[in-house]
């Protein structure tokens, strides 16, 4: 299927003259959510404006729904909507007014009923009459949301939406956001919080220092870059680990009473066996034995950690 959006060859060198992109290329399918993780600087916000005609690239192309952002930018601007990473929401506009010229902004028909289904969906129906500048951090981010959904766009962009939000917008926030895929809009989305791209995404693709590192089906990538830890209670104590098992680089916990052992989520399955006939011939017995695998924020870190 043809990607719903097509980055190639993209770069971008900030007038101070620092290079923030470096040769992007990166395809985004059609209704899938992408989660775009780096740490801060990596390029992240500067990437989805480009996408959203806010930052000019310095070079390269991007195609959105097969139109050229710079060529048919109405077009492509049309399809988007973007909740910034920055709220600019110091107006005096009530909530209600903001969210219809919005709409009206995209030349989008007046649409009442759309317009008040997002603003109960966000619990922001009670304060569609407040002016934006007398609400709350988090409200404002709701408004930013409602904003960004008023003109009905295949392509969300949400650049860190959950950054000092709490809980229950949270859960509403990513609710909202599996419920517009169902719909068959395309979600790209920032996040600090690792663990909310682990529920979320699809895909991920992973950015830093303003090249991608890499971009991989979720559940593939946890499975390729993951490590399980099996841990086995023992039975009696143990003073150390006996020689005859050193090649599976386990670790004694302190008091002797727990043996753990790491190994990668592909290779597993048969080292476990030897392991364990292996502890059967030493006569070590035990009680009991947990594995847990890694999330994808270890795997994360350890991915950053390699490239530094
Ligand atoms: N207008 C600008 N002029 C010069 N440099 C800029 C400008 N905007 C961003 N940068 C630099 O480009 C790099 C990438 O910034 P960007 O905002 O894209 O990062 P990010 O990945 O979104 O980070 P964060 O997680 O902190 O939001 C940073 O080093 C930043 O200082
Ligand atoms: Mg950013």
């Amino acid at each position: 299927m043809e990607p719903v959006i097509s980055i190639s060859k993209l770069s971008k060198t900030y007038a101070s003259g620092f290079e923030a992109l470096k040769n992007i290329n990166l395809d985004i399918h059609r209704g899938e959510i992408f989660a775009l993780l780096g740490p801060n600087g990596a390029g992240k916000t500067t990437l989805i404006n480009i996408i959203c005609g806010i930052v000019n690239p310095s070079r390269g192309a991007i195609l959105v729904d097969g139109h050229d952002i710079i060529s048919e930018y109405r077009a492509t601007r049309s399809l988007i909507g973007l909740v910034p990473q920055e709220l600019t929401t110091d107006s005096f506009e009530t909530v209600w007014a903001t969210c219809t010229f919005s709409r009206g902004l995209f030349g989008k028909p007046r649409n009442p009923e759309y317009i008040e289904m997002i603003l109960r969906t966000l619990s922001l129906w009670d304060k569609k009459d407040d002016k934006i500048m007398t609400l709350s951090g988090g409200m404002k981010r709701r408004v930013m949301i409602a904003k960004a959904l008023s003109h009905e766009p295949q392509i969300l962009f949400l650049d860190e939406p959950t950054a000092g939000v709490d809980v229950e917008l949270r859960r509403e926030m990513w609710q909202m956001v599996r419920s517009l895929r169902e719909s068959g809009a395309t979600i790209i989305l920032t996040t600090h919080y690792i663990n909310e791209a682990e529920e979320m995404a699809d895909r991920i693709g992973v950015i830093l220092g303003g090249e991608i590192l890499l971009v991989e089906d979720k559940n593939e990538l946890m499975r390729k870059l993951g490590k399980k830890q099996l841990t086995l209670q023992l039975h009696d104590k143990l003073d150390e680990v006996p020689v005859e098992l050193t090649d599976y680089g386990l670790k004694l916990t302190p008091d002797g009473n727990e043996l753990v052992y790491t190994y990668d989520t592909q290779a597993g399955r048969m080292d476990i066996a030897a392991l364990l006939a292996g502890l059967d011939e030493a006569g070590i017995k035990f009680k009991d034995l947990q594995t847990k695998q890694s999330s994808l924020e270890e795997i994360f870190v350890d991915l950053l950690k390699e490239r530094q």
